[in-house]
């Protein structure tokens, strides 16, 4: 089945290590994404120190889950490398949502965490993994092999569809 239909929110996880090679298949995939200008604002930093992972969940209230994901991946966007500005969050957007679609393909369970625009995330998260000024951290992907299963998305509204005009 489609794998866009397949991806739910994976918050249970196996202790199986996720390998390294399967990790840069993951970010290659992130780092694929479409961006303004072809503009690729984006940094990956991988967190696999279980110390990590367990602060994290200290400063982001919705990210308990990584008390047993084995690694979580931060997408970061760089101011410097913006050359359309303010499209840095569509780019990191859609780096995330690809990174969540081969997360599907290689087996694994992850979840999108919010990071920006809440000021306390980016920065409690910013100190803890020393982000230089310049860069965002923007959102997290919990990454897993998972202990729950989902059922296939279905969220198809007509009434959300205009034709040309609001009306
Ligand atoms: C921008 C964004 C932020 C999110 N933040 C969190 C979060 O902090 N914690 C969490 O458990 N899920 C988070 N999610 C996952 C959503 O809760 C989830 O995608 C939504 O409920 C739909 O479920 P599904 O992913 O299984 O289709 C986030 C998703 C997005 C797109």
């Amino acid at each position: 089945m489609n794998t866009i239909y397949k991806r739910r929110s994976i918050r249970k996880y196996t202790s199986e290590p996720v390998s390294e090679k399967v990790l840069k298949e993951i970010i290659k995939a992130g780092m694929n994404a479409p961006s303004a200008g072809n503009q690729q604002p984006w940094h990956f930093i991988i967190i696999n120190e279980r110390k990590l992972l367990d602060e994290i969940t200290k400063i982001h209230p919705y990210s308990q889950m990584l008390h047993e994901a084995q690694v979580a991946v931060l997408v970061c966007g760089d101011l410097d490398f913006e050359k359309h500005k303010g499209y840095w969050v569509q780019d990191c957007s859609a780096a995330t949502e690809n990174m969540l679609l081969e997360i599907v393909d290689q087996g694994l369970g992850g979840v999108w965490l919010g990071v920006y625009p809440r000021k306390d995330r980016v920065e409690g998260i910013r100190k803890l993994l020393g982000v230089p000024e310049n860069v965002i951290p923007f959102s997290l992907v919990a990454i897993g092999y998972p202990a729950e299963k989902k059922e296939p998305k279905n969220e198809f509204r007509e009434e959300r569809i205009k034709y040309n005009y609001w009306r």
